[in-house]
Formats: C-alpha cells, sequence, structure tokens
C-alpha cells in the first residue's frame, strides 16, 4: 500500500481546490492570504499561487518566541510549498491578521519533519484562532503516523467580525521539550455556505432544530467525491449520460461540477440492492455534533420523474430521510445538482467513533418506486464547535504493525485533503452481490480498524 497513502492528501488537496476554484470564479473573495512560514522569499507553489514569505511579514508583531528553519527532510509526497520550511515556536506566539468581515477559511499546513534540529515527535501545541480552539495537544508526528499521511492541512470555517483575526500557537505545557510550528497559513473568504439560521438543519433521530450561525466554527474533516476519481473506480460508478447536461449548483459555489458529475448507485439488480446498504464509515471524533452534507445529482438519463429512484437514508442506523427522491428535490429534473444537510450527534465515550451512512432502496410497496436502487454524488462531514468554542479532539492512536492490506479497499479520505481524523471508508457499493458486499464490507472495517491505528508498510 505504501507511497499510495501518503499521495492521499495531495488528491484531496487538489479537490479542495478544485472547490476552492469553484468558489473564486463565481464569488470574489475579500481576503486572500497565503503564508509560507519560516520562507524568506516569496514563492509560487506547482498550482502557480504565490505565498508570502513570513520573515518580516506584517502579520508578526514580533519574531520574539520564534525562529525559523528549513525541513530536514522531504518525503517525495510532500510539496516544497509550504511544507519545506517552518516557523517554529518554544512559547506562546500570535499572528495577526487584518481581515474583512465574514466567513473565512483557515488553513494550517503542517508536515512533521526535523525543524533546527528538533525531534518530530516533541511537538505538542495548541492553536487557537479568535475565540476557537482548533486544536489542542497536537501532534503533527502521530496524527499523520496513524492516518498514514505525509502531511496534514486542517481546515476551518470561522466567522470574522471584522478588524483582526488572532491565531496564537502555543506549546502543551506538560512537556518541557514541547514546541510548536507550522508550514503554512491560508486565509480565504468565502461565502456563508453552511449556515442555516432558519431552523430548517434537523438533528437526525430527533425533531429539535439546530442552527449553525456566526458563533459557529467548523472544520471539514471529511470532502468526498463519491464516484469521482479519489474512490477506487468500479462497476458501480456512474457517470452522467453523454449527452447530459449537469446544470451549476444553485448558488454555483455551492460545490465543483465535477462532484455532481459522477456517482455512486448500488448497481442493477433490485434483487441485491434490497438486500444490502450502500454503506460510508467515518471515523470521527467523540463528544461532537457534525454537520454532514450530501451532494445529489440524478445522472441517468432515463430517470427524469418523481417516484423512480426512492431511497432511504441513515446516519448512524437512524433514518434521516424515509423517501429521498433526487428527482423530487430538484423540481422533476434529472441534471440538477441538489444537497441535502443533516446534523449528526456523536456523544461521548471512545475518544473516536464511526459514524455511518448508509442508502437503502424504499420499497414500499404504496409508494412502488420504480428503481430499488439509491444514488450519492458527493459527501462533506463538518465538525461543528461546542458551545464553549472547542474543535479539538484527541490524537489518533497509530496501530501496531499488521499485514499489507489491499489500498484499492481503503480509502483516507478527504477533509479536503487536510484534516482528517480520518479514513473514509467504502463499505459495500459492490456490484457483485450479498456475500461479496458483505466480505469487502468486512474486509473494508477490519482495514479501516488497523488502518486508524496505524500506518503499515509505508516505508
Ligand atoms: C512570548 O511568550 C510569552 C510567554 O508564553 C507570551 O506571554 C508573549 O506574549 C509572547 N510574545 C509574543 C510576541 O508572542
Ligand atoms: C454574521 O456576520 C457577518 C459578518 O460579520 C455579518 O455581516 C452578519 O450580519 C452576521 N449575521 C448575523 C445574523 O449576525
Ligand atoms: C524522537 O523521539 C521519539 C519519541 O520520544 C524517539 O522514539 C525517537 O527515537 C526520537 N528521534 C530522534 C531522531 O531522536
Ligand atoms: C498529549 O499528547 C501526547 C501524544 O499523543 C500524549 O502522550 C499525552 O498524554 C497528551 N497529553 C494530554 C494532557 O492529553
Ligand atoms: C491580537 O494580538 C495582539 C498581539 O498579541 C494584541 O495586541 C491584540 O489585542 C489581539 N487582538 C485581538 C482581537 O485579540
Ligand atoms: C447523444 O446524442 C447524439 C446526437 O443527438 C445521438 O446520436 C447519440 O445516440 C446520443 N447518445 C446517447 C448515449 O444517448
Ligand atoms: C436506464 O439506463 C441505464 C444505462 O443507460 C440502463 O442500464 C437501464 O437499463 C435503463 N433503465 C431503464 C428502465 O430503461
Ligand atoms: C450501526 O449498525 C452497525 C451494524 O448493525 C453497528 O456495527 C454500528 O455500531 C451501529 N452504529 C451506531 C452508531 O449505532
Ligand atoms: C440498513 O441500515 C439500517 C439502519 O442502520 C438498518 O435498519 C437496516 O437493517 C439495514 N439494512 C440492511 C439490508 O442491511
Amino acid at each position: 500500500m505504501g507511497r499510495c497513502f501518503p499521495a492521499f492528501p495531495l488528491l484531496l488537496l487538489c479537490l479542495a481546490s478544485v472547490i476552492l476554484v469553484a468558489i473564486a470564479q463565481n464569488y470574489l473573495p475579500t481576503d486572500k492570504i497565503l503564508l509560507d512560514c519560516g520562507a524568506t522569499s516569496d514563492v509560487t507553489d506547482t498550482d502557480g499561487q504565490k505565498w508570502t514569505a513570513d520573515k518580516g511579514s506584517k502579520f508578526l508583531a514580533s519574531s520574539v518566541n520564534s525562529s525559523i528553519a528549513p525541513a530536514a527532510t522531504q518525503d517525495p509526497a510532500v510539496p516544497q510549498v509550504p511544507f519545506m520550511t517552518a516557523r517554529v515556536f518554544r512559547s506562546s506566539f500570535t499572528y495577526s491578521f487584518p481581515l474583512a468581515a465574514g466567513r473565512k477559511f483557515v488553513r494550517l499546513y503542517f508536515y512533521p519533519a526535523s525543524y533546527g534540529g528538533l525531534n518530530a515527535s516533541d511537538a505538542l501545541f495548541s492553536v487557537t484562532a479568535a475565540s476557537y480552539t482548533l486544536l489542542k495537544n497536537f501532534s503533527v508526528a502521530q496524527t499523520t503516523e496513524a492516518l498514514n499521511y505525509a502531511f496534514i492541512v486542517k481546515e476551518y470555517s470561522i466567522n470574522v467580525d471584522g478588524g483582526t483575526l488572532n491565531i496564537t500557537f502555543s506549546p502543551s505545557s506538560n512537556s518541557l521539550k514541547a514546541y510548536a510550528f507550522v508550514n503554512g497559513i491560508e486565509i480565504v473568504s468565502m461565502p456563508d455556505i453552511y449556515g442555516s439560521t432558519d431552523g430548517t438543519l434537523m438533528i437526525v433521530g430527533n425533531t429539535s432544530p439546530f442552527t449553525i450561525d456566526n458563533s459557529t466554527a467548523l472544520e471539514n474533516v471529511y470532502r468526498l467525491n463519491v464516484g469521482g476519481n479519489d474512490i477506487s473506480p468500479s462497476g458501480d460508478t456512474e457517470s452522467a449520460d453523454p449527452n447530459m447536461t449537469i446544470e451549476s449548483p444553485v448558488p454555483p459555489y455551492i460545490a465543483p461540477l465535477d462532484v455532481y458529475s459522477t456517482a455512486r448507485s448500488m448497481g442493477p439488480s433490485a434483487k441485491i440492492n434490497v438486500n444490502y446498504n450502500l454503506t460510508w464509515i467515518f471515523s470521527v471524533d467523540s463528544g461532537f455534533s457534525y454537520l454532514v452534507r450530501l451532494h445529489f445529482c440524478e445522472v441517468a438519463s432515463n430517470i427524469t420523474k418523481i417516484n423512480q429512484r426512492v431511497f432511504s437514508i441513515f446516519l448512524n442506523n437512524q433514518t434521516a430521510e424515509d423517501q429521498a427522491d433526487v428527482v423530487a428535490w430538484a423540481n422533476q429534473h434529472n441534471g440538477v445538482p441538489v444537497h441535502k444537510d443533516y446534523v449528526v450527534l456523536v456523544s461521548g465515550g471512545s475518544p473516536q467513533q464511526d459514524l455511518w451512512l448508509a442508502l437503502h432502496p424504499n420499497t414500499d410497496s404504496v409508494l412502488k418506486s420504480m428503481f430499488y436502487d439509491a444514488i450519492l454524488n458527493g459527501v462533506e462531514i463538518f465538525k461543528i464547535s461546542s458551545p464553549d468554542g472547542n474543535l479539538a479532539g484527541p490524537n489518533p492512536i497509530p496501530a501496531p504493525k499488521q499485514e499489507v492490506i489491499d489500498p484499492s479497499l481503503v480509502r483516507p479520505s478527504s477533509g479536503s485533503g487536510h484534516s482528517k481524523n480520518q479514513k473514509a471508508i467504502i463499505a459495500g457499493g459492490v456490484g457483485g452481490g450479498v456475500i461479496l458486499a458483505l466480505v469487502i464490507g468486512c474486509c473494508v472495517i477490519a482495514a479501516s480498524r488497523r488502518h486508524r491505528q496505524g500506518k503499515e508498510a509505508s516505508k
């Protein structure tokens, strides 16, 4: 599996940049800052984006409490910019960004190398942005090892009232050797696309409405282009019929068209489909609520009417939607993107838990759906800040070494590449049949457990 995994974040990063580009095309960000921490001169990354050196930058009140250093080593999966330099902090350090009011994506870039002779394992630190705790006792080395990533990008969405956004890095106080570092900071204005103050957002398995407003910060933990390139191709991946025009989502910055032009469905056999659930499993931190945004677009040219493909959506085994009908949601059109938001509470217990997303054909005899099938084009999962403004979870635990497993079965996913406590696992979606589905489902789950606990065989 080796090289395959560390490359993942890059792929995911690409997906994120696609989304960013989609945003950029239709929305003019008022703020766009790319800060290459530890760099002494401005540089351009492989996407042609210009990163500003943070040496002597106006965003640093002073360089007291910090030093700059290059990475001692470069993993082949790690891009030069912004990862090959870092700013290292032995005590609390604040960057101050003057910003216009509104929501911002804040992305923090980390590569666990040795900087200035320090041991990467000793980097343990907290990060706060305005009044939010983004990371606490965070170990880049442990997190990337557990997820088998070469580097990590954490993505947040934070509302700024205007004026200054302070981002503070503080080494953990419980270890004398602890230090903090960061390779890059990106801040981009974004439209308020995840907010809901109108009471329409519901907690799954509960009738209470849920509000996401200016005081809510979000962390993107998964971003999955279902059926698209970051998932292993399979017979169940449907592409839009060549003659079908996929309309732009409204508003267009909701997601790039690519997300909607590929989908995953259950397979051609109704008999098989009614006997299994098309299932995705995401490992998430306990003790938080999650916003699950599902993207749909009917890509089959022969499904044009209500009641042709009706299915149920389960989140953590609770019914989120009993009669999902994408064509009905899209005002009786195929090729029209729609998205639906759900909130799932993942209460305490073990530090990390699995969040289950499952789709099953609706076989209601009164409803009489024409096809027993289900479809999904994309998934985004966001951790919602707790009432005290916290988004930090524990470091994932690397697993003991295990035998090599087929990487095509396990795909760490998403969070715009970044983030991740994770590996999203695609179980199900097996054209073959129940047994195959079960077998693969089990493998995938088993694989995910091993994978969660560690990086195997990558080097
Ligand atoms: C340096 O660290 C000290 C102690 O953590 C903190 O009080 C001070 O504000 C820091 N200075 C800067 C410029 O960040
Ligand atoms: C949310 O914040 C934005 C930017 O600061 C502001 O324009 C908007 O009015 C705020 N919305 C509410 C409901 O307070
Ligand atoms: C870094 O620290 C870890 C854990 O304390 C230790 O296992 C490792 O050998 C150290 N690496 C180096 C290069 O000293
Ligand atoms: C901080 O993280 C390290 C590495 O995961 C762990 O060993 C330590 O127990 C944690 N400390 C606290 C106070 O959570
Ligand atoms: C941001 O940090 C600077 C320097 O530490 C401080 O002077 C300023 O008051 C802070 N601003 C806010 C809004 O917290
Ligand atoms: C697409 O349209 C062309 C021209 O109208 C037609 O010849 C072709 O059969 C269509 N393909 C499909 C898959 O419907
Ligand atoms: C709908 O189209 C798909 C592929 O184009 C085909 O496999 C399926 O049999 C069609 N269904 C019906 C009912 O025509
Ligand atoms: C959902 O059901 C599956 C299989 O029945 C079970 O393994 C899993 O723990 C359940 N998840 C939750 C959150 O209840
Ligand atoms: C699909 O998932 C739901 C919710 O967890 C469960 O009630 C149902 O039994 C599952 N169906 C199959 C065929 O696994």
